[in-house]
């Protein structure tokens, strides 16, 4: 075991990976993976939503790891733990669980919203405990940090509260975890509306080819009050912009647009073009080594064995701390 600091974050299973991955909590993964020790967690236990469904799922699981692959997550350096591999994560949820009082889950805002709309007979029980799942993942390897996307703060915040909580009754156990959001919390999506989003289809993914990206940029929402390129235009708001912002490198060219785009000096198609350019030349990279890793599933196979396998071997460690702490090792 390394004396470095620990990081646990992860993501649900239920599709490949895009943009708003990326800029909302990705680029910090990568940014942070030789620093930290890292456990990346497919939270498979958490697609309860998908449980009529679990051929989704199982093709997500290898999804979301060449797209991780793909970016440049270090299976080496970091473990990519596959959740329902790790069953200690159950245990580790419902004994925190009775110490959670039922309104502090009732009130948080991430999981109340998601709740909205859907009957309590068309929402399941794991759906409604799944905050709780989210403690125990990220208390099991004794996380310092979580870095994810910005409506999962929430989350991390009852994770510190029940850290406090088993401390206070049982000693000093679980670090208090610290959540930490991308440069861009929340991408908006291709229509402007919402964040970029399977469900809503307004999503750019990490392995869609460069003729999609281009065709993807060019219906891209913009400003509705500019009718010709002569039209002062609004930068502030504007998707097409914020995409700029968040993956064009060359500031210079960014600069130049948005003052021409100000004074109705330069059209959609040019800024657009540019984007489709500057977004492509991010992505080959990714589409590359994605692809190698694609052409070798034995290998992606083996980094998720291998990085359950060291999740696991914490885990064990963990809980065996956690009952003598509790003192549930009755027959001792
Ligand atoms: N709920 C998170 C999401 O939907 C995924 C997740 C599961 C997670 N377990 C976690 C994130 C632990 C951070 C830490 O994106």
């Amino acid at each position: 075991m390394t004396d470095r600091k620990r990081i646990l974050t992860g993501i649900r299973p239920t599709g490949a990976l895009h943009l708003g991955h990326y800029a909302g909590a990705l680029e910090n993964w990568l940014r942070l993976q030789k620093e930290y020790e890292c456990y990346f967690l497919i939270a498979d236990y958490q697609v309860s939503d998908y449980a009529d469904d679990i051929d989704t799922v199982r093709e997500a699981v290898f999804e979301v790891a060449l797209d991780w692959l793909g970016v440049g997550l270090d299976p080496e350096g970091s473990h990519f733990v596959i959740e329902s591999m790790v069953p200690e994560h159950c245990e580790l949820a419902l004994l925190l669980s009775w110490y959670l009082p039922l309104g502090m889950l009732q009130r948080n805002p991430t999981l109340k919203s998601e709740l909205q709309g859907v009957s309590d007979e068309g929402n399941n029980v794991a759906f409604f405990f799944y905050p709780v799942m989210q403690a125990a993942n990220i208390l099991m390897p004794m996380a310092h940090l979580v870095p994810v996307g910005e409506d999962q703060l929430p989350h991390i915040e009852m994770t510190r509260e029940l850290a406090r909580r088993f401390n206070r009754r049982f000693g000093e156990t679980f670090p208090e975890p610290e959540g930490m959001v991308g440069r861009f919390p929340r991408l908006v999506g291709l229509d402007g509306q919402a964040k970029m989003s399977k469900s809503l289809d307004n999503a750019i993914w990490l392995k869609d080819d460069p003729e999609t990206v281009k065709r993807k940029v060019m219906s891209m929402y913009t400003d509705p009050t500019r009718l010709r390129a002569t039209d002062p235009g609004h930068v502030e708001g504007n998707p097409v912009f914020m995409y700029h912002d968040a993956f064009n490198p060359d500031v210079a060219e960014v600069d130049d647009l948005k003052e021409r785009y100000r004074a109705g000096r330069v059209g959609d198609v040019e800024v657009k073009q540019k984007l489709a350019a500057a977004l492509n030349a991010f992505l080959d990279p990714i589409r590359e080594r994605r692809a190698a890793f694609a052409a070798k599933p034995e290998r992606v196979k083996e980094a998720l064995a291998e990085g359950s396998r060291q999740g696991k071997a914490r885990a064990e460690q963990t809980m065996a701390l956690v009952r003598e702490r509790m003192r549930l090792e009755y027959l001792k």
